[in-house]
């Protein structure tokens, strides 16, 4: 599969732009830190593209996401490592967290909201001028994008990486994509 077809197949079943957004920051942030470890970037990025694909699909349910996702992953194609970091970013599933790639799309997952919301209570609500510095801070913050999960974030260190060296690349990466981001 390559990654238009997983587009494709994500447009054919997501409509909430802000997610397939979400899903576009968590596939740069997976490639950039593929890179980082000398990992496969297609693969990675790939992971980080369609893990959410089946949140519509399910409904939110909770309990069915990332089931589906990861069939879904397999039918495009997808290797069994992909469809496994899917079913594994959500931890309600029992499926733990094995290799490096599954543990690398778990500490991502919430790191591109806080990412955005960052961005967004700049007064040019770009990523641009935003500085990794500000995120840390931030991350403090309990109040602020409380949704993003602090305690996953935080879990970048089973891949070996501090807090800031994840975020700078974190936010790095998605300085890339910044106009598909709409940020
Ligand atoms: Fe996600």
């Amino acid at each position: 599969m390559d990654r238009e077809e997983a587009l494709d197949s994500i447009r054919a079943n997501v409509e909430n732009e802000s997610l397939i957004k979400h899903m576009l920051a968590a596939e740069a942030i997976m490639r950039a830190l593929a890179r980082h470890f000398g990992e496969d970037e297609a693969e990675w990025g790939l992971a980080g593209l369609l893990h959410d694909i089946d949140v519509e699909l399910t409904d939110n349910d909770m309990s069915a996401h990332s089931i589906l996702g990861a069939d879904l992953a397999r039918e495009l194609g997808a290797s069994e490592a992909v469809a496994h970091a899917i079913l594994a970013h959500n931890q309600r599933h029992g499926a733990s967290l094995e290799s490096r790639l599954d543990k690398a799309l778990f500490c991502t997952d919430p790191l591109t909201g806080l990412i955005v919301a960052a961005a967004l209570v700049r007064p040019d609500k770009k990523l641009a001028g935003l500085e990794a510095s500000s995120i840390e801070k931030r991350f403090k913050e309990k109040g602020f994008a409380a949704g993003a999960n602090r305690e996953q974030m935080a879990r970048c260190i089973d891949i070996g990486l501090e807090l800031d060296e994840f975020i700078g690349l974190g936010l790095e990466a998605m300085k890339k994509v910044a106009a598909k981001l709409g940020l």
